[in-house]
């Protein structure tokens, strides 16, 4: 277990740092994007310095170098995930990526006229447009499983929605707008009961929880690099090896292919197959950093962390007058979405700011949810690791001036 009063680790990150002192800086809004340590930080610019070359490609010492430290980085990524084979571990963009390109390949392969794909009314934009873009092409339908006042999924309802028509279900591991933990292993039994695969989005999961995918038994599982502490523009899809392999390409391009000729083109095996072009190398080997550097502290200790956190951010919360937080479920992150009576979020966004108390206010990207709930936008406080206490006091006596200011 964590102890509040003696977890530090800002000295890790360098943004925290103006030269020798700590600025102050209260950084709460992880949920975007994660800082980045020093360790990360000096894996990229050691990439660059000492061993940069193309991967793949040259059968010189740099070349060979690149290639070893940004292919270890997929085995550092399978690890982390527990996949079964590292050429499961597909390198992408991000989460928006990963998903887009199911869209177009998973989904034109499985998705006719009248079939249905599932999704749930916490999803985050990333998780809606690409199948409404499908839905559009095939003319297939958009199904949405309701969620209940404390902003967690409708299970009855959800498996109502469920059926020999429903090709595809795409669904939040944690609501980035809400902060819920979905009951993912429980969606994918029910989904696969009908023989429907299951695709998780693991953006806001995999810096706060230990993810199994063999134990969820997921068949695909999507995340970005940048919200683990990893640098931006790199991302994974995981997917089970035999779904994988009967998917179409998506970009073409050099490295994906065996061989190539004006007549005819055949592909690699995977992973390169879905891996066009040059890839973002140095986004790699600093995920693979940034994964040894999160399993050097231990999962159970960041959950065990995180979950101390919500409960002392909760109480402190609790307390201001006219707070209402969006989305209290049972099991949550420490991720506070609220709203202030009589105070727009943006007003509350820019007077923390003024504080040096960084939060994100808006729709989070999730303008469903705000409908939902019927709020144009929320403030959004959303920890990491490197979060303490005294942050979460920071806030609340932030707001206690605001509110002040506000003559409220
Ligand atoms: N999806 C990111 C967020 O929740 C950008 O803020």
């Amino acid at each position: 277990m964590s102890s509040l009063q003696t977890w530090n680790l800002r000295a890790d990150f360098p943004i925290f740092q103006t030269g020798e002192v700590d600025n102050g800086l209260v950084y709460l809004d992880s949920g975007a994007s994660a800082q980045k340590p020093q360790i990360v930080i000096d894996a990229v610019n050691n990439l660059y310095t000492n061993s940069y070359a193309n991967i793949h490609r040259g059968v010189y010492k740099l070349s060979e170098d690149a290639t070893r430290l940004y292919e270890g980085s997929r085995e550092k990524v399978r690890h982390f995930l527990n996949a079964r084979h590292s050429r499961e571990i597909i390198f992408v963009k991000g989460t928006t990526e990963a998903i887009n390109l199911l869209s177009y390949t998973l989904g034109q392969e499985r998705v006719g006229a009248g079939d249905e794909i599932l999704i749930t009314h916490m999803e985050h934009h990333s998780n809606i447009v690409p199948w409404q873009l499908l839905c559009q092409r095939t003319g297939a339908n958009l199904k949405v499983a309701p969620i209940n006042d404390v902003g967690e999924l409708d299970m009855e309802a959800f498996g109502d929605l469920l059926g020999p028509q429903t090709k595809l279900v795409s669904v939040a591991h944690v609501s980035n707008a809400l902060g819920t933990i979905n009951p993912v292993k429980e969606i994918v039994a029910l989904a696969h009961a009908q023989g429907t695969p299951v695709i998780l989005d693991g953006a806001q999961a995999v810096p706060h929880i230990p993810v199994d995918v063999q134990d969820l038994d997921c068949d695909f599982y999507v995340f970005s690099g940048h919200k683990l502490y990893a640098p931006t523009g790199i991302g994974v899809l995981y997917g089970k090896e035999d779904l994988l392999n009967n998917m179409p390409p998506y970009e073409g391009g050099g490295d994906m292919i065996e061989s190539v000729t004006f007549e005819k083109t055949t592909y690699a095996q995977l992973p390169a197959r879905f891996e066009a072009g040059t890839p973002n190398i140095a986004g790699a080997v600093g995920l693979g950093a940034a994964i040894d550097y999160l399993q050097s502290i231990g999962f159970a200790t960041i959950e065990a962390h995180g979950q101390e956190l919500k409960s002392y951010g909760n109480d402190l919360l609790a307390s201001v007058p006219g707070l209402r937080q969006i989305g209290t479920a049972a099991n949550k992150l420490a991720l506070f979405s609220f709203v202030l009576e009589g105070i727009h979020p943006h007003d509350v966004g820019t007077f923390l700011a003024g504080d040096n108390v960084a939060v994100r206010t808006g729709h989070h990207c999730a303008q469903p949810v705000m409908e939902r709930f019927q709020v144009p936008a929320t403030t959004r406080a959303s920890l990491g690791i490197y979060n303490n206490k005294a942050d979460l006091e920071a806030l609340v006596a932030a707001i206690g001036k605001l509110r002040k200011f506000f003559g409220k």
